[in-house]
């Protein structure tokens, strides 16, 4: 059902959210050694869905016959000046999941799988979500810049996000 192209790219991106989950869990650290335990916690809910999306491509793999082979990853980004830096690197990090999904939804086009575009589509979407809110929250942080209730304002509204699994989600 899956082309060697195709189960290699996405063995790739299961690689990449992966390392996207490592990344997060590295910007909870900064946060829970900042003393600002909302967006520590904003970055650990972060860290369990990037790894729901892994788990949500490894299965794709694995239910259309295939393998799935796991690769090594980089040392994610461990030094920020500040919070609002952090969510900038987010984002930016999030632009290239999105140019990496829509790089995998034209291969499936290409090969005329319907069956991994429809499965790609779920991440299409998701996509513009994880852009959305990382480019609200940098929003809200530059309107605070330099004011510490602000930003305790935000920590604390940041603090009520919860995991919610993909299943549950959909
Ligand atoms: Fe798995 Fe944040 O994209």
């Amino acid at each position: 059902m899956l082309s060697d192209n195709l189960v290699s790219a996405i063995n790739d991106q299961i690689q990449f959210e992966h390392y996207s989950a490592f990344i997060y869990k590295s910007m909870q650290a900064y946060f829970e050694t900042a003393d600002l335990p909302g967006m520590a916690n904003w970055m650990s809910v972060q860290f369990q869905e990037e790894m729901s999306h892994a788990e949500k491509m490894f299965h794709f793999v694995c239910d259309t016959g295939n393998r799935v082979v796991l690769q090594g990853m980089d040392t994610p980004h461990r030094e920020f000046s500040s919070p609002l830096e952090v969510f900038e690197v987010a984002l930016e990090h999030e632009q290239i999941v999105t140019a990496r999904i829509n790089a995998l939804m034209d291969l499936a086009q290409q090969e005329k799988n319907h069956a991994a575009q429809i499965f790609l589509q779920w991440f299409v979407t998701e996509q513009i979500e994880e852009e959305a809110t990382a480019n609200h929250i940098i929003a809200k942080l530059k309107r605070v810049e330099g004011d510490g209730r602000g930003l305790m304002m935000i920590d604390q509204e940041l603090a009520q996000r919860t995991f919610v699994p993909i299943a549950a989600a959909n």
